[in-house]
């Protein structure tokens, strides 16, 4: 399978906080690997501003480095990087003062699609905005990209809102939620509105239950500061869960449009019921085998922040009257393993004997590890001895159906950034969006702050503690295992 690859327009890409994290891991080896492909054209530019005094050979020093120490050689092509750190500038700006901004409104070209990439922490974004509007690089068209966390709750996403709108129009903003460029998380949509086969059957009257599951291997041990203030619930619910979510229950959009989509999208937003206390396990790891706790990896003494959060949650509509979602996260799990599995409701009736088995489907789309898409159907057994029913996988590994380059598609971040350029909203929320996220999970966050609720704990390297288990058996129900 060869991708077609269609190169973006001429660009002036500035990244503040260029020597920052995120843009050494994610950002611009993503650029540079647009580069390799031929997505980026000649005329395109990146230019690094952050606070650092240093010379355009030591940020395209810095960068070099970044990507050999950030993509795996194989995903490296020595000659193209040379060229493309020939693409790259650096301007040292003090985001609080006047040093630098001239410089950097003097670099900038008419003509060509202008993008501010705030790869900073939300507290500098309304500065930044101020700044380049007083100094007037930014133009009418220029558009900005932002990442999470966007706010820790309803009434500060709301002030970040404000402060971007005071600058630049919705149409302009461009709020990254890196789960929405996964390769996989697209081909919810293809499978959903490509197929005639599994619309029909998207709903109350045929699906049992969801279960959303993101489990990660890794602990917080790095970012303890960071995570101990935002637990599970702020840093994947919120966001990456809720868009999983959002792409699994919404109506059919009208079209493939921004809009169309993000209005589909809030409306299921807006439909979540408040989640009653019994719905909710909150878990935090345990020291276990080789690994540390989360006391020790947070560096914190007590903490009462979950790292591990299972949930049942209602999405009140018609379509989905009475199906719950269920949503597994956490930290120091068994193993790496995201996907969404639908479970349908088994045959109303079966004509084979009580001994036959009753089975009923399950789609489970896998965003990670190895990408694919698996349907469970029933078949008989094969052989003599009667009719018996098993359920065998129908599996479709993209990268067996579609060649080992699948491997190889551009990264979300790459996806992403792209489409800022293309000035395609699609797969980034809008603002009214994370503000409707935030207001269902305050109350939520609300409730265990006023009864002082103390996470479960679970042993480093399991499936989450007992509790979410038992969350599931309530129901006659079990967890996919991790
Ligand atoms: C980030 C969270 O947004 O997503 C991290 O802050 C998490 O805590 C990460 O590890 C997961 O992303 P991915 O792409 O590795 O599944």
């Amino acid at each position: 399978m060869v991708s077609r690859v269609i190169p973006v327009d001429p660009f002036d890409l500035v990244i503040f906080g260029a020597t920052g994290d995120l843009a050494r891991r994610k950002i611009l080896p993503g650029l540079y690997r647009r580069f390799c492909d031929g997505q980026m054209p000649p005329e395109a530019r990146i230019i690094g501003a952050a606070r650092t005094e240093q010379d355009n050979a030591a940020f395209a020093e810095q960068v070099r480095e970044a990507i050999e120490t950030f993509l795996p050689a194989k995903k490296r092509d020595p000659k193209g990087l040379k060229a493309f750190l020939e693409r790259l500038s650096y301007v040292a700006v003090d985001a609080h003062g006047e040093a630098g901004w001239e410089d950097l409104r003097a670099t900038m070209r008419d003509n060509v699609v202008q993008a501010f990439y705030f790869s900073v922490a939300p507290a500098l974004f309304g500065v930044l905005a101020e700044r380049l509007h007083h100094f007037e690089i930014a133009r009418k068209d220029a558009r900005i990209v932002v990442e999470k966390p966007f706010g820790r709750d309803l009434g500060t996403a709301r002030e970040l809102n404000a402060t971007l709108a005071a600058h630049f129009d919705e149409a302009q903003i461009y709020r990254i939620d890196h789960y929405l460029g996964k390769e996989t998380v697209q081909n919810l949509m293809a499978v959903r509105f490509g197929n005639t086969l599994f619309e029909p059957l998207w709903n109350a009257q045929y699906v049992d239950h969801v279960q959303i599951t993101v489990a990660e291997e890794v602990g917080v041990g790095g970012r303890g500061a960071y995570y101990d203030k935002s637990g599970a619930m702020r840093d994947m619910v919120q966001n990456h869960l809720m868009q999983l979510l959002c792409l699994t229950a919404m109506e059919p959009p009208a079209r493939f449009e921004p809009d169309a989509v993000r209005d589909e999208k809030l409306k299921v937003i807006r439909a979540l019921d408040p989640v009653a206390p019994v719905d909710i396990v909150r878990g935090q790891y345990r020291a276990s085998g080789d690994h540390a706790s989360y006391l020790e990896d947070a560096e914190a003494e007590v903490s009462r922040t979950e790292s591990f959060i299972a949930m049942k949650i209602h999405v009140s509509n018609w379509r989905w009257n009475r199906t719950p979602f269920y949503l597994r996260t956490g930290k120091r799990l068994r193993s790496r393993k995201s996907e969404i599995v639908i479970h349908f409701k088994e045959t109303p009736h079966s004509i084979f004997d009580a001994d036959a088995g009753n089975r009923a489907n399950v789609l489970s789309i896998r965003l990670q590890p190895d990408e694919g898409i698996d349907l469970r159907v029933t078949i008989k057994e094969p052989g003599p001895g009667g009719m018996r029913l098993i359920d065998v996988p129908l599996d479709m590994s993209f990268a067996d159906a579609l060649g080992p380059e699948v491997a190889d598609v551009p990264d979300a971040y790459e996806r992403l950034i792209m489409d800022v350029i293309r000035g395609n909203q699609t797969l980034f929320m809008r603002g009214d969006e994370v503000e409707a996220a935030w207001a269902w999970t305050d109350p939520i966050i609300a409730a265990w702050e006023a009864r002082g609720d103390r996470p479960v704990p679970y042993h480093a390297g399991s499936s989450g503690p007992e509790e979410a288990a038992i969350l599931m058996h309530r129901d006659n129900r079990r967890w996919r295992e991790i």
